[in-house]
């Protein structure tokens, strides 16, 4: 990013204050005041310089080749942002809930479920100091436990305001039909998710399948993929409530068009963009823990392919266009393995 881009970012950024408080976004005169704040007067009057600096000296220099890339992936996305989005509501505090921050090293991390994020719950508890020693050793459960990390759903505008000017945000994305693909498998076709299995494969169950069994009806146990497609396709689905975060569209959780986002990772380079991120972070020694085998990208995609190759064309399609903005924002192709056309 140049200078005009980084400008641009803090316009954004006191745009979006102004949007919290449900006031215009005109307010362009106060750019230069952010930009003092952010870049020259320290963070948090902290010595050591911030992620956000140190990415923003990464742009400024001869550009290493990981460095390029994240800034390729930025700039597409501000393009396809631009494309394809019209005239967006004003943000709510609710739709920040999902960026989850980290005061201590200057970080703001929208998280989305079934793309590494129990992971990086427990390297932002290891980070901040929340939990010691090896971020591996923090059980799944403790890592999600509400109210562990802050989100910036929880601050006042003008806080919400000074973070998003001074912190590094970033998140972390997934082809969009593995990440679905890995969502059923995960709640719905393995026993232990009984729990999820009563909540949605019950309803599942009741609305979409005629003569269901007595048990199936009780427990959502046994809920194939393509009844799981037919309701996420139902619009009485969306109209009763939101979608669950394990099958919400990414820019629906974490509004990529409307908060500026500094580094985009991606499942599939896991390992390198995390390590990138932490490398901004300055955390020599905390690695980030390695997926289980099974969550590999190779592994991943064979799943999703077997998956929907039972799924009808026609279904396919209305999916597609569902979760199209996540393939187009993030620089998804549409998957060989569809029959799209
Ligand atoms: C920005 O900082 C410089 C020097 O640090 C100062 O002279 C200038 O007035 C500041 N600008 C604003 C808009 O605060
Ligand atoms: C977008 O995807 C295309 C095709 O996979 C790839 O060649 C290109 O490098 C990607 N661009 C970015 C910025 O990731």
């Amino acid at each position: 990013m140049g200078r005009r881009s980084w400008r641009r970012r803090l316009v954004a950024a006191a745009c979006l204050g102004a949007a919290l408080l449900l006031l215009s976004c005109a307010h362009r005169a106060l750019s230069s005041v952010f930009e003092n704040r952010t870049l020259s007067s320290g963070w948090l009057g902290g010595k050591r310089k911030s992620p956000l600096q140190k990415l923003y000296d990464l742009d400024q220099g001869p550009r290493s080749p990981l460095a390029e890339l994240h800034r390729q992936r930025r700039d597409l996305l501000r393009s396809a942002c631009k494309r394809h989005t019209r005239r967006q509501r004003l943000l709510q505090p609710e739709d920040l809930r999902h960026v989850l921050v980290d005061d201590t090293n200057g970080l703001l991390y929208c998280y989305v479920p079934k793309v590494a994020c129990t992971n990086w719950k427990r390297v932002l508890l290891a980070l901040s100091g929340r939990a010691r020693g090896d971020p591996r050793d923090i059980p799944a459960h403790e890592a999600h436990a509400p109210g562990l990390l802050p989100s910036l759903a929880e601050f006042s505008p003008a806080e919400v305001n000074r973070r998003l000017n001074a912190y590094l945000t970033f998140l972390f994305v997934r082809d969009p039909f593995e990440r679905l693909a890995s969502a059923y498998r995960n709640k719905f076709a393995r026993p232990y998710h009984a729990e999820f299995q009563r909540r949605f494969g019950t309803r599942i169950v009741r609305r979409l399948r005629p003569r269901a069994r007595p048990e199936a009806l009780a427990r959502g146990h046994d809920v194939r993929f393509a009844e799981f497609l037919a309701y996420l396709l139902d619009p009485r689905t969306r109209r009763e409530e939101p979608f669950n975060e394990h099958w919400e569209r990414a820019h629906a959780l974490c509004h990529p068009c409307r908060l500026r986002y500094d580094v985009v990772g991606k499942f599939e380079t896991l390992a390198e963009d995390a390590a990138f991120v932490l490398g901004l972070v300055g955390a020599p020694g905390l690695r980030f823990p390695a997926p289980p085998p099974g969550a590999q990208a190779p592994a991943a995609r064979k799943q999703a392919t077997r998956l929907f190759q039972d799924i009808s064309p026609f279904y396919q399609r209305r999916l597609f266009d569902l979760y199209k903005m996540d393939f187009l924002l993030f620089n998804y192709s549409a998957p060989s393995y569809l029959r799209l056309y």
